[in-house]
């Protein structure tokens, strides 16, 4: 057991002296528990690998997982960052100092501990000013949450004592974290920003700076098997106490009577008073995702210091801040639901340049899996994928090469040569789509997921809107199309004409369909959505 010690940081001025003790600490290669406006961190000098394994030690941390640089001012980031685009400074000006963290690519002189073996580093300026301070004394400090690895992350000194004391060199006690829930996520080191973790900077803030900004598979639904994590903290499990929790996605009311079944209650506040004869701990106000985010990861605690072994969670709103609550609660429970509703499976069609990618967004925003056919096409007909022997029996061998991969343009040219041999494609492809897609939206259903949607162009033609629940479809005046597809695929008016003149008309769709989408911009989704919204996605 190491000897910790206890350092006091309230404030900058009067407990100057603990916090020089502190930074003294981590220039020397120590790790000390420092405070931010987020959660307790465990820090250590982000560019000496010797001190930052300690980090990994004392948590008990996956090696591959990285850490967060954190920085007190801006021009520190040329020091870790290769490359800082245009948008870091936008983001940088409106929301560092605070709870954002971004994803770019790394220096080499940043140790590969530190970013667990990756070629990006995070980066992020805490707005706490005990954490600036002791930054601004010492170095850019490595800092994931202090808790060990996969308990709930330390909103006060007393969480931090509990789990870091013999373990860190120094815990410094600067009292309660305001937020409550770590930061919010994102990577620029892609296309398309991409939120990986939300957080105390909201999705809306964001795009507010960015333009589109997608969000994350893994926020609200469980990495699939064998799925790549883009962020490796998804794949492990987290926030999670000894008590089991499920999530109780439905009203009040179900919510009361299926509490029978379990001897603790996670629920908001006001509502203990139904539950005289269990363990009651409250997370916060129902309508007030502030007050969850700073209790969520006490309350998970509290649980297990009263005994808890079964407990029934409330399912908060997942807009706003409080998707970060819900990302942290469905991890604590590991994605298990007790649902008033079924999940159901949703069709996803329209002519193409109608928007069907815009609400597919705005769909997996509210917690949808999206299940993409073009992507299952792709991996069919991938590399070495065994459906190539199908197509190569029917097709000839040589849309094979030596190396397995496919011709495309070969396939094209024999399976489009006429009506016959196009359908015959479309008999070996379609149900292999179609089994595919519904066997990954049953496993997102059974792990928690509200709807599951298959986004397919050819729904109708393959028999699929016979196999899902409801079916949506998206479509838009034809000057609109006509421009985006111009703009999307880069050719002519006449092209695009001719491409659209190929394809169905409104009629086609909407008579088939449960749901229409007119969707003149990204903007109007919601309003078009919303019927579907309050039938199937809405937790009361
Ligand atoms: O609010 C916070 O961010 C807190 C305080 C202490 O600043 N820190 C924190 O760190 O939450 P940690 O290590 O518990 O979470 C960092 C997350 C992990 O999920 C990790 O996988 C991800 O950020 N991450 C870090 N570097 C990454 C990278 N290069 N690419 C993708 N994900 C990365
Ligand atoms: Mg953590």
């Amino acid at each position: 057991m190491k000897e910790t010690q206890i350092l006091k940081t309230y404030d900058v001025e009067r407990d100057i002296e603990d916090i020089k003790k502190a930074a003294e600490i981590l220039k020397n290669g120590g790790i000390a528990a420092i405070p931010t406006e987020t959660v307790y961190g465990l820090a250590a000098d982000a560019f000496n690998p010797d001190a930052v394994e300690k980090i990994f030690k004392a948590k008990g941390r996956p090696s591959d997982n990285p850490l967060i640089v954190h920085i007190s001012q801006f021009s520190q980031i040329y020091s870790i960052a290769r490359s800082v685009p245009e948008s870091v400074k936008r983001l940088a000006e409106k929301f560092w100092p605070g709870p954002l963290t971004i994803i770019l690519p790394k220096k080499a002189a940043v140790p590969s501990v530190t970013s667990g073996g990756l070629d990006t580093v995070a980066v992020r300026m805490p707005k706490n000013p005990i954490a600036r301070k002791i930054i601004e004394l010492s170095c850019p400090l490595a800092a994931p949450s202090a808790n060990i690895s996969g308990f709930p992350s330390p909103t006060a000194f007393e969480h931090v004592k509990a789990d870091m004391y013999g373990r860190a060199d120094a815990i410094c006690d600067g009292g309660k974290c305001g937020i409550g829930v770590e930061s919010t996520v994102i990577t620029l080191a892609e296309e398309t920003p991409v939120l990986l973790r939300p957080g105390g900077i909201t999705l809306n803030q964001l795009k507010s700076v960015l333009g589109e900004v997608r969000v994350a598979d893994a926020v609200l639904n469980p990495m699939g098997e064998g799925e790549k994590a883009q962020s490796p903290g998804m794949k492990y499990k987290h926030y999670a106490p000894k008590a089991r929790i499920t999530v109780c996605k439905g009203g009040f009311e179900f919510f009361k009577n299926a509490a029978a079944d379990f001897d603790s209650v996670l629920c908001f506040e006001g509502e203990e008073k139904f539950f005289p004869d269990k363990i009651t701990v409250t997370f916060g106000k129902k309508d007030d995702p502030l007050t969850q985010t700073e209790r969520l990861f006490e309350s998970l605690r509290e649980l297990d210091e009263r005994g808890a072994e079964n407990a029934l969670a409330r399912c908060p709103s997942a807009e706003d801040l409080g998707l970060a609550v819900c990302n942290r609660l469905f991890r604590a429970a590991g994605f298990r639901f007790l649902r008033e509703k079924k999940g159901i499976i949703a069709g996803l069609t329209g002519p193409t340049g109608a928007g069907k990618g815009y609400v597919s967004e705005y769909l997996r925003e509210l917690g949808c899996y999206i299940c993409d056919t073009d992507k299952i096409y792709r991996e069919l007909t991938g590399k070495n994928s065994p459906f190539l022997n199908v197509l190569s029996r029917n097709f000839g061998q040589d849309i094979i090469d030596g190396e397995g991969n496919l011709s495309r343009s070969l396939l094209a040219h024999r399976a489009f040569k006429s009506k016959d041999s196009q359908e015959k494609l479309n008999k070996l492809t379609h149900p292999e789509i179609l089994r595919i897609s519904f066997e990954r939206c049953r496993n997102a259903l059974e792990s928690g997921a509200d709807a599951a949607v298959i986004d397919a162009p050819l729904l109708f033609e393959s028999g699929g809107d016979k196999k899902c629940d409801v079916v949506i479809s998206v479509i838009c005046p034809e000057e609109i199309r006509l421009k985006r597809i111009m703009e999307r695929d880069g050719i002519t008016e006449e092209r695009a004409r001719e491409r659209m003149s190929a394809q169905h008309g409104d009629e086609f769709y909407t008579d088939k369909s449960d749901y229409v989408v007119r969707s003149y911009s990204p903007y109007n989704i919601c309003e078009e959505l919303s019927d579907f919204q309050k039938k199937y996605l809405s937790g009361e």
